[in-house]
């Protein structure tokens, strides 16, 4: 469904739902329910928070300030630091919550176009979700109304209109969610100004310092989709040069790769191994040990760091060696700090001056909720998609992304049940390209990666720094590699998405649906 068909869709339920009886809408019951995107009554939400989609300018590069498009908002009920702005950025907001809280949000667009928000990461009710298919119209507002649902993580929130999901989050529109729980407190890990989030971010800035991102004639629509959208300037927390002085304890870093497509190959100045602590669906069960990290779009990783290990005055940086979705390096083709035998520093940590506090790393973490392939209903024959790309369109099992409610009997899943699903990258024909997978409304395990095409250093060395542990809701598929992820389908039923999350990828189609039936 275009804009308008969808807005004429939505007006024949309004009208009495007409629609409804054609049969060919077997989930609208849901949309019903979200109309009109109205506070309930009866809710009596914990946190309540205005959300706006806003026109800015913010101060990033020396000179001219940036038109920027951003999340702003205020608290109306509930803790007042449940909104923050993340360390050193003037437009990126935190949200935080714990597991179990009821949160109410009034997003308002005040864009020219469409938007949505997207809550990365949360198992949350179909209307809730985020689906384009509830993208609203510039003036309009969206209530949504859920309980928090997942375990202590580090989520995010973005919009997800189809077809502009990457020029609304590169334009700026972005927010970190931070979810709390107990079990998390009891694990003892550095806190408030000793858990840092940072985001990783790639922009090209035109002359003017003007944010610059694909074209929109029909070549770029075509290759600078294909290929991805990578930046000239890695961005930290929103800036060129991010660096921070902290204390001499242990800290706790949130990385999150928020960018549109790179990836990215991260590694600390002194050569040091990174100490694993979480991935996209929170903490690990013990801490692990990674050499270097690759972290792809959409990916969070946590690491501790022990600065009372360095003296004052010592700098430790967070060099990043960028990939673009091709397996280019790019890192040469950015500007700013200088190279490094492997990337350019894109964080600085000056350890301050002060006593060294001893922290020690706890050895166990967490549990996690049960996922047993045993319980799988095809252990032996994943579900299958197949990725790949053809004439400008993204595609998995040959599908672009068609109608709103558009789902296949392959797509359907049922309640209740645990699956294997497997992503193929190893299509003989059309680029070869990484694709970081995301299945919407769960957090899957990583239970095998295979290779069915050849291998080379490079792969194996990106290869070596992803983190497939624990719970995560983006996985990484390398060209030639096939990944099997194992989930179970609870609670909600209805049409959610999964996709690339190469937002160019996503827009141009490599993105379906499936539905979950009770
Ligand atoms: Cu961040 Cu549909 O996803
Ligand atoms: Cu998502
Ligand atoms: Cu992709």
């Amino acid at each position: 469904m275009n804009r308008f068909d969808r807005r004429k869709f939505l007006q024949g339920i309004a009208a009495g739902g007409a629609l409804l009886a054609s049969g060919d809408y077997a989930f609208a019951g849901a949309m019903t329910h979200a109309l009109p995107p109205v506070a309930t009554p009866g809710f009596n939400p914990d946190i309540e928070l205005e959300l706006n989609a806003v026109a800015d300018s913010i101060a990033v590069l020396p000179g001219n300030a940036t038109r920027v498009w951003r999340y702003n908002g205020r608290v109306l009920r509930g803790n007042p630091q449940t909104l923050g702005m993340l360390d050193g950025s003037g437009h990126i907001p935190i949200i935080r919550a714990r597991r179990g809280q009821k949160i109410r949000i009034h997003f308002s667009n005040q864009l020219p176009e469409d938007s949505i928000v997207h809550w990365h990461g949360l198992h949350i009710v179909q209307r809730m979700d985020g689906h384009p298919m509830y993208a609203i119209g510039p003036g309009k507002k969206f209530v949504y109304e859920f309980v928090i649902d997942n375990r202590a993580g580090t989520y995010w929130f973005h919009p997800h209109p189809h077809g502009r999901t990457g020029a609304q989050v590169y334009y700026g529109l972005t927010g970190l969610l931070l979810i709390g729980d107990d079990e998390e407190d009891a694990a003892k890990l550095p806190r408030n100004e000793l858990d840092l989030p940072l985001v990783i971010q790639d922009r090209t800035f035109g002359a003017r310092n003007e944010l610059i991102y694909v074209g929109q004639s029909m070549h770029d629509r075509m290759m600078g989709r294909m290929m991805g959208f990578s930046g000239q300037q890695v961005l930290v927390n929103g800036n060129p040069g991010y660096s921070r002085t902290v204390p001499r304890a242990a800290h706790r870093l949130r990385l999150f790769n928020g960018s549109n497509s790179t990836l990215y190959r991260l590694q600390w100045s002194n050569g040091k191994p990174f100490t694993v602590l979480g991935t996209d669906g929170g903490l690990l069960e013990r801490p692990m040990v990674r050499e270097h990290i690759t972290l792809a779009a959409a990916e969070r990783i946590d690491v501790w760091v022990d600065f009372s290990t360095h003296q004052p005055d010592d700098e430790l940086a967070l060099i990043a060696e960028s990939w673009s979705p091709a397996l280019d390096n790019i890192t040469r083709m950015q500007s700013g700090a200088p190279m490094t035998e492997r990337g350019r520093p894109v964080a600085r940590f000056r350890i301050g001056s002060g006593d060294a506090k001893k922290s020690v790393l706890p050895e166990r973490l967490s549990t996690f909720p049960a996922l047993k392939l045993a319980d799988a209903v095809n252990r032996d024959k994943p579900r299958s998609f197949q990725l790949s790309m053809m004439h400008g369109q993204g595609m998995l099992n040959g599908r672009s992304f068609g109608r709103m409610d558009e789902v296949v009997d392959h797509e359907k899943v049922k309640l209740g049940t645990t699956e294997v699903w497997e992503f193929s990258n190893d299509t003989n024909f059309g680029m070869r390209m990484a694709h970081p997978m995301h299945v919407h409304n769960l957090q899957f395990r990583v239970i095998g990666r295979s290779r069915t095409g050849r291998s080379n250093p490079l792969l194996q060395d990106l290869g070596a720094g992803l983190t497939d542990e624990g719970l995560k809701d983006v996985v990484l598929v390398m060209p030639g590699e096939r990944v099997r992820v194992l989930m179970k389908f609870e609670n909600h039923t209805g049409l959610y998405l999964y996709h690339c999350h190469i937002l160019e990828h996503e827009d141009i189609g490599m993105m379906r649906n499936y539905l979950a039936q009770g």
